[in-house]
């Protein structure tokens, strides 16, 4: 069982280092001309790195400590702290899944959710699916477990299919179509009951959290995703610990916490170049034309533009600015610029990203300690390999009997 101390140790460690590195990850990397930090040793290490060496490393913990360690010291342990914090569950046995109730969902998926299923308490309560999609987890362990589940998910279609589906396999489950964010959605919690959320947005598992709160629900299985797509400007965090030490977290800082791509494909990563080349050409040449070298954010467009022509692209984000541009800019010249430029924000980003786990479990663990705060028993585990889905951060708590 985790205790208190735990949690809250592991939220103090991380806490404590990503105040301690602020400047090197609080930053928006497409504003800089140089690197935004007086360290040499840092600044000799990134410029020795050859370009073809960085999406490996920004790929793998092992490298980024390997290469890293020495200069931040206190990044390699947190994963350390966060098994302290997680207790040891046990697995619990599953039966293999027919091939005919997992059609239609990709394997991805599917093994997400066997890991999710496996780490489940035991209960016979009934089940509550928060943001279900087609509701594929609750089919399955509707069929797994024969408990009753209520799926709750906005878009009628997918509420259309996944009943389809359940009627087909005569499974004890049943759609409620509405909004989470309002009280129709909040009137499906209740006390006698097993919440689960499997990658709910920002916004959404909040709701959820503070909610089932509110309403006392028994259990709660909460893997969250997406932790800048949140109502409010900043991050307002949830736990007493978490506004003693609040980050003042912007949504683009929100937003390092789930940059850790599981490898993108060749043609994905080609793109991102391309698209990372041509926003920061164009940005030479918005600051050629105005005189204004300050960084403007362009908003993000369709991947198919970086298959076309940077001349094209660049007036597509002149428009954005309302802003006329020459007859015959340089485009070459421009575009040499943005691989300068580009070079250089690979590798602000590369020291950036060390952050993103820190940042996440730093989440996570507001998450965890607002629970315990309201009387929860809270396990925090990494209940999937990275590889499977890098959200794999699960929350586990457990409404405490109030004494007589
Ligand atoms: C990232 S998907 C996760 C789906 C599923 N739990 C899974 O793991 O595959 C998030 C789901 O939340 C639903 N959703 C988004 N906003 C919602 C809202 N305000 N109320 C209810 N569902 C919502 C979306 O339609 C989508 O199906």
């Amino acid at each position: 069982m985790t205790d208190t101390s735990a949690l809250q140790q592991a939220f103090g460690k991380c806490s404590a280092l990503l105040q301690q590195y602020r400047a090197y990850w609080q930053l928006v990397p497409f504003a800089w001309q140089q690197l935004p930090w007086h360290n040499p040793a840092l600044e000799q290490k990134l410029l020795s790195l050859p370009e073809h060496a960085l999406a490996a490393i920004d790929q793998s913990p092992a490298l980024q400590q390997q290469h890293f360690a020495e200069h931040f010291a206190g990044l390699g342990q947190l994963e350390q702290y966060l098994s302290a914090a997680a207790a040891e569950l046990p697995a619990t046995e599953l039966k293999p899944v027919p091939f005919w109730l997992a059609n239609g969902i990709g394997g991805r998926k599917l093994a997400q959710i066997a890991a999710f299923a496996k780490q489940l308490p035991p209960s016979q309560l009934p089940l509550l699916e928060w943001c279900a999609g087609k509701g594929h987890l609750g089919r399955l362990l509707a069929w797994q477990f024969n408990r009753s589940v209520t799926s709750i998910e906005w878009q009628q279609q997918l509420c259309v299919d996944g009943s389809a589906l359940a009627t087909q396999f005569h499974l004890p489950q049943r759609f409620v179509h509405a909004d989470v964010l309002t009280a129709a959605g909040s009137a499906v919690l209740a006390p006698q009951q097993q919440v689960l959320a499997l990658h709910a947005c920002g916004q959404l598992h909040i709701q959820l959290l503070q909610q089932a709160v509110a309403a006392g629900c028994q259990q709660l299985n909460v893997v969250p995703c997406c932790y800048h797509l949140i109502a409010d400007e900043h991050y307002q965090p949830l736990s007493l610990l978490g506004r003693q030490h609040d980050l003042v977290l912007s949504q683009h800082d929100l937003k390092l916490a789930v940059q850790g791509q599981v490898t993108a494909g060749a043609r994905v990563a080609k793109l991102r170049h391309t698209e990372v080349q041509w926003r920061l050409a164009y940005q030479a040449l918005r600051a050629d034309v105005t005189g204004d070298s300050s960084y403007r954010p362009l908003s993000s467009v369709a991947k198919h533009w970086f298959s076309g022509e940077f001349a094209d692209f660049a007036r597509w984000a002149a428009g954005q600015h309302q802003l006329s541009l020459p007859k015959a800019p340089d485009w070459q010249g421009y575009l040499a610029r943005g691989t300068e430029h580009a070079a250089l924000v690979r590798r602000i980003e590369l020291v950036r990203h060390l952050f993103r786990r820190p940042l996440e479990l730093w989440l996570v663990l507001d998450r965890a300690l607002y629970l315990e705060q309201q009387g929860y028993q809270v396990q925090l585990n990494a209940f999937c390999d990275y590889q499977v889905t890098p959200r794999n951060l699960l929350i586990q708590a457990t409404r405490q009997a109030v004494p007589a």
